[in-house]
């Protein structure tokens, strides 16, 4: 297992090439202006920006640095995954500008922080480009590129993608996007923080957040936290056990690092309109090396609901091969889970039940370097006693109604979930299980989740999502528990690799 508490074999090409400090977990009590739960892009931005306002800030997270979907990215720095021209149908053309502007401040942010602090991360500037499958669909891209226009972002249109030797049809150019390594990036951001007298503990979950609008105390089991203010920023809120877990729905998103011979792929950013899309960035880990990494994802489908994944590495790798032909040997494969908001636009703020001073960073769909660092500046804004001109838009409160077709097929889709609790189990008895392999079992009234280890070994948990009691389902390329309904993970042994959820699925037994 690798710090994520997922298998060796589905490690991302930043946990293979960066180094991330271990940090203590919290044994006693301690005082803090501001606790932030979640040491990812959000979290860690959240805690430097108030340490750098002089605020005392304690990061706990459950497992360590960048151990969630942070480390899964693929870190571009591109305009939002639902189109401008959305948003301006569904919030005005006034919110599709404050979009593109927090977009562009986030993505400033990240640069003046990496040039002020000296993180080597490789962040670099570059262009992103949009197109349609196949070239297909040049109403889209045309729509997109008037509403980016009038968002005021700085957009050109192409007639072909340059430097690629396939054809994308037209395409539209961002101009001046970025990406960088993300853990690095967390790694020096996480080095300013301790210098900033922030404290970071790794290894300590939150279970519970109780308190007033004076002071809140956040209970990790072995010790308590009290603070005047909590940002949650645990990817999906853990503190809310509904409300927001009806306004967005979790992806797994799948990625392939590839070989390219190097200078044979231009140094952009690409990605297309299709549904599920592909996107594209090349990483260089060494300028001396005669290759450098094609990274291409994409291929997503709803967490818990597809339990032979692999399949999807393979389309990936047909895709890229159809259209890079010199990409050699696939050198990484992993995914993870892109948390979608019903409505197409990030839930950063007040956390909606009337809780003052508890704040969330959530639905920052494929775009959460951008998304969480405007989340982090928002946040720091309103604990700051400040206003923020994106406060409106990004109100986790709002109703879904932008989205209103998407929440409804969401909950209808969830809905149908809880059916597996009446159904029958994948197999009638543990002997169908072959080593490496999990299955769910009925067991009376209720189901088990049984995994046999290489060794022949059992471990028999509940297959009872800790969450909201869905029943989980077994993710034979990644060997976890994932829940249907709302995202949770589990590995296993039962432990929680994504929320909601916090408790781990309960030991089990076979029946006699
Ligand atoms: C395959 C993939 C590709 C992507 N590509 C892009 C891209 O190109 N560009 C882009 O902008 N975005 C992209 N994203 C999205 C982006 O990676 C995420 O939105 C972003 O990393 C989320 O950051 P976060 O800080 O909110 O969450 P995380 O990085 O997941 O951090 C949350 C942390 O909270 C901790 N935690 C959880 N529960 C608790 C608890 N109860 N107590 C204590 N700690 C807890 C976890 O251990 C974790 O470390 C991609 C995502 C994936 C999976
Ligand atoms: S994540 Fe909500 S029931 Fe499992």
């Amino acid at each position: 297992m690798n710090m994520s508490q997922l298998p060796e074999s589905s490690k991302s090409i930043w946990m293979s090439t960066a180094a991330v400090p271990p940090f203590a977990p919290l044994l006693e009590h301690v005082v803090a202006d501001v606790c932030v739960i979640g040491a990812g892009i959000a979290g860690l931005t959240s805690a430097y920006l108030l340490a750098k306002e002089g605020k005392s800030v304690v990061v706990i997270d459950a497992i360590g640095v960048g151990a969630g979907e942070t480390g899964r990215t693929t870190a571009h720095f591109m305009p939002p995954d639902d189109r401008y021209f959305e948003i301006e149908t569904g919030f005005g053309a006034d919110s599709a500008k404050l979009v593109a502007e927090s977009f562009q401040a986030a993505t400033d942010l990240v640069e003046a922080i990496v040039r002020n602090e000296q993180i080597d991360c490789e962040f670099e500037r570059l262009d992103g480009y949009l197109f349609s499958p196949d070239g297909k669909d040049r109403e889209t891209i045309e729509k997109e590129y008037a509403a980016a226009g009038k968002a005021r972002v700085r957009v050109g249109m192409v007639e072909q993608v340059p430097g690629l030797s396939f054809d994308t049809g037209p395409a539209i150019r961002f101009q001046n996007q970025a990406q960088f390594h993300p853990l690095k990036y967390l790694a020096g951001l996480a080095a300013s923080i301790v210098r900033k007298g922030g404290r970071i503990y790794g290894q300590t979950r939150a279970l519970s957040i109780k308190g007033d609008d004076r002071q809140k105390i956040v209970h990790t089991g072995a010790a308590e936290i009290k603070a005047g203010a909590v940002i949650v920023a645990t990817n999906t809120p853990f503190n809310d056990s509904t409300v927001m877990h009806t306004k967005q729905a979790g992806y797994m998103s799948y990625v392939i690092g590839i070989q390219v011979p190097k200078g044979s792929v231009p140094r952009i950013l690409l990605w297309d309109t299709g549904d599920p899309y592909y996107y594209v960035r090349l990483e260089t880990l060494d300028p001396q090396a005669q290759h450098e990494i094609l990274v291409v994802g994409g291929v997503d489908h709803k967490v818990g609901q597809d339990e032979h994944p692999e399949h999807r590495y393979d389309e990936l790798e047909t895709w890229v091969r159809e259209r890079y032909p010199m990409a050699a040997q696939v050198e990484y494969r992993w995914c993870g889970i892109v948390m979608e908001p019903a409505d197409g636009v990030a839930f950063l703020g007040r956390n909606p039940a009337d809780d003052k001073n508890v704040y969330i960073i959530t639905g920052d769909s494929g775009t959460g370097m951008t998304h969480c660092t405007a989340g982090a500046m928002l946040v720091t804004d309103l604990i700051n006693g400040r206003s923020n001109p994106w406060s409106a838009l990004y109100a986790p409160s709002r109703k879904p109604f932008h989205g209103l077709s998407e929440f409804v097929k969401e909950q209808v889709n969830v809905m149908a979930q809880y059916g597996d609790w009446l159904s029958g189990g994948e197999v009638d008895s543990v002997t169908e299980i072959k080593p490496g392999d999990g299955a769910i079992m009925r067991a009376g009234t209720t189901k088990l989740a049984v995994y046999r280890d290489a060794q022949g070994e059992l471990a028999v948990l509940s297959a009872v999502c800790t969450h909201l009691g869905c029943i989980v389902g077994w993710n034979s390329a990644e060997k976890t528990w994932d829940c249907p309904c709302h995202a949770s993970r589990f590995n296993v042994n039962g432990a929680v690799i994504h929320g909601p959820a916090v408790k781990p699925l309960a030991a089990a037994e076979l029946p006699k």
